[in-house]
């Protein structure tokens, strides 16, 4: 099995048929579904709660994915949880108590992530990497779909592969935001293993085309160590 992780983010998906978009992106050779939380104070922007969160879950046996993209979140925990997330995400920029709401989602029994903003210094969330099951790097800044990927962020990824080889325990790295074909090489290349893709997806019209067409892509990086990575990146210039 593959170790990357392939999760279609719903925000850029027909409303109207959910469920069945859900089940199309399953059957297509997705492994996890991203779910966007948007309050319209982190970001300027509103999207959905724990009721489309359970409506979704109850539809599909993929990992579902919760990205909250709201200010102090600790309070939502237990909803989304309660709402079949299996992974939640919290920014860095929006928890006072970073530490205090990873060790919250833990308890509460689901994987918990840390996401970090475009103009975030990865060194910010150095201090939690032992407690969260997933670090997301948003390439681009949050609160729409379809926006271009940022390069600038790539030197952050590949100092966070760096640090998260050197933890005891796994955890993903994943990028969100202007992920597409054209993308998805190089932030294989500096060390993501998860890729979060709105647009790209469910604008692609045949979904399990595309995912074959983007694992073709990614088969060249399926067994890249630390030091193919850093010999590539040196000689693919800055
Ligand atoms: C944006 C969201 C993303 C969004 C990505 O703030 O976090 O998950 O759906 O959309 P694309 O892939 O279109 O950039
Ligand atoms: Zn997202």
């Amino acid at each position: 099995m593959s170790r990357f992780r392939i999760a279609p983010s719903i925000l850029s998906a027909d409303f109207g048929h959910l469920a069945d978009e859900v089940r199309a992106a399953e059957d297509a050779g997705a492994d996890w579904v991203h779910l966007d939380v948007m309050d319209g104070h982190f970001v300027p922007n509103l999207t959905i709660g724990p009721d489309i969160v359970r409506a979704v879950a109850n539809v599909t046996s993929l990992v579902v994915d919760v990205h909250l993209m709201v200010s102090e979140p600790a309070h939502l925990i237990p909803s989304f949880v309660d709402a079949g997330a299996h992974c939640i995400g919290v920014h860095v920029e929006a928890c006072a108590h970073l530490h205090r709401t990873l060790q919250e989602i833990r308890a509460a029994g689901v994987r918990a992530c840390v996401v970090l903003n475009p103009g975030t210094a990865p060194e910010l969330v150095r201090p939690v990497l032992p407690m969260v099951d997933q670090v997301l790097v948003m390439t681009v800044n949050p609160g729409f779909g379809g926006q271009s990927f940022i390069p600038e962020t790539l030197p952050k990824l590949y100092q966070l592969r760096r640090w998260i080889e050197l933890q005891h325990h796994p955890i993903d790295l994943s990028v969100d935001g202007g992920i597409s074909a054209d993308t998805i090489e190089s932030v294989a290349l500096h060390g993501a293993d998860c890729f979060i893709m709105g647009s790209a997806f469910f604008k692609s019209g045949d979904y399990k085309c595309f995912v074959d067409s983007i694992r073709q892509r990614l088969a060249a990086y399926e067994r890249h160590d630390a030091a193919t990575r850093e010999s590539q990146i040196s000689s693919s210039g800055p």
